[in-house]
């Protein structure tokens, strides 16, 4: 089995629109997926030749935005959206990326362990942040930083 995290192409967004519309994690339609495929920010996660998921970025200079990722839920727990970030990591790393920030509901208890287990530490709330029928919720802004930390007592 391979995994992989490719940009995504026009006979993908059907697919991936659909995933997006039916989490409650998500609010990407199909105009958004588009958009960020037309600037080159939307990537198909592959098993194999078979597309279970996709990831959203937004680079500006030394620092990355994870938009979204969604694996199919078909697909869940089985290890494919850690192998994906660890495969975007990596990509990012290459193109000179030294934080990534992210938000994420703070009760998606699946997407915040998620994170953590890959080094992703809170630093912000963003209060009423998600809207859903039930009410406004707040958010986690979690940062991963791939900077080695400074010993402060070898300055
Ligand atoms: C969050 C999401 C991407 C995880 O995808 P996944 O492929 O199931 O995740 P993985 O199988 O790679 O799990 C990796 C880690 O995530 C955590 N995790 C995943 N599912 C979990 C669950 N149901 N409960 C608790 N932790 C969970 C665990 O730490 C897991 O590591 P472990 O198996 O060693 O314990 C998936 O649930 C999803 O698409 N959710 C809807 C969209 C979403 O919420 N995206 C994030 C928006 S910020």
């Amino acid at each position: 089995m391979t995994l992989a995290l490719v940009q995504a192409k026009e006979p993908e967004l059907v697919y991936l629109a659909r995933l997006s519309t039916q989490s409650l994690d998500s609010t990407l339609g199909l105009d958004a997926l588009k958009g960020y495929l037309n600037q080159g920010a939307l990537f198909t996660l592959f098993k194999d030749a078979q597309p279970i998921g996709f990831l959203v970025q937004k680079i500006v200079l030394e620092e990355a935005e994870l938009i979204q990722i969604l694996v199919d839920p078909l697909y869940c727990g089985q290890g494919f959206a850690n192998a994906a970030l660890a495969l975007w990591h990596q990509s990012v790393r290459d193109l000179g990326v030294c934080q990534i920030f992210l938000e994420v509901r703070q009760s998606n208890v699946p997407a915040v362990a998620l994170y953590q287990r890959l080094g992703y530490r809170s630093v912000g709330i963003r209060k009423n942040y998600y809207r859903y029928a039930d009410g406004l919720v707040d958010a986690w802004v979690m940062s991963l930083n791939f900077l080695p930390s400074i010993d402060s007592s070898k300055l």
